[in-house]
């Protein structure tokens, strides 16, 4: 039995196509059962139906101020295809503890820095602003803390001189289109060393 995985995206999606690709591609023990996000204007939506994979949007505006409900309408969307791993795919929305600990080990994160740090947001920026002379990006196990849990592979890039943040990131990204498909692929089949690249 395939491990079936859901995935949360809010924009372009390219992490969430590297996921499907790669799973799609065979010899994987891990199956894409739906791709889900918090805006209909999401552009990776797009991209998962092309896939043939089913999508769903849970919009979180009408919820405002009623962060339970909203992540009680995401559970209500995981439960109609029972998925066994939820990978967050640049999925902008904070998830409190009541979502998180049903999934506590199932659920994975790509985050834009090399954790523990730079948590947040402005991630590249950030590294900049410190001095660092290495970035890259980090995959790990979601707990309730935010960019938190058990790291499942992290992949470095240098820093160049006169690196401006966008710069940073598209370097970063193609590391991100590596990383995540090779954790995922080992975490469905039963893996969670570490993974360096
Ligand atoms: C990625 O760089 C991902 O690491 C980041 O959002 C981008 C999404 O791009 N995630 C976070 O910052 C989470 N805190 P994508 O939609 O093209 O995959």
């Amino acid at each position: 039995m395939k491990q079936r995985v859901a995935i949360f995206i809010s924009g372009g999606g390219s992490n969430m196509v590297r996921l499907v690709e790669d799973m799609q591609a065979g010899d994987h023990a891990g199956e894409p059962v739906l791709v889900l996000a918090n805006s209909a204007d999401a552009g990776g939506l797009e991209k998962a139906r092309a896939m043939g994979v089913a999508t769903a949007v849970v919009d979180h505006r009408p919820f405002r101020g009623d962060r339970s409900a909203f992540e009680n309408a995401l559970q209500a969307e995981l439960n109609k295809v029972s998925p066994d791993v939820l990978c967050l795919a640049g999925f902008m929305r904070v998830l409190t503890e009541g979502f998180v600990a049903p999934w506590e080990g199932k659920m994975l994160n790509i985050h834009p820095s090399l954790l523990p740090k730079y948590k947040g947001l402005h991630t590249h920026a950030r590294a900049l602003a410190a001095g660092d002379t290495e970035h890259g990006c980090s995959v790990h196990l979601v707990t309730p803390a935010l960019d938190d849990g058990p790291i499942l592979g992290q992949a470095t890039v240098p820093i160049m001189p006169g690196d401006t943040p966008d710069d940073l990131a598209a370097r970063v990204l193609v590391q991100e289109h590596k990383l995540y498909p090779a954790v995922l692929r080992r975490f469905c089949a039963g893996d969670q060393t570490l993974l360096s690249l």
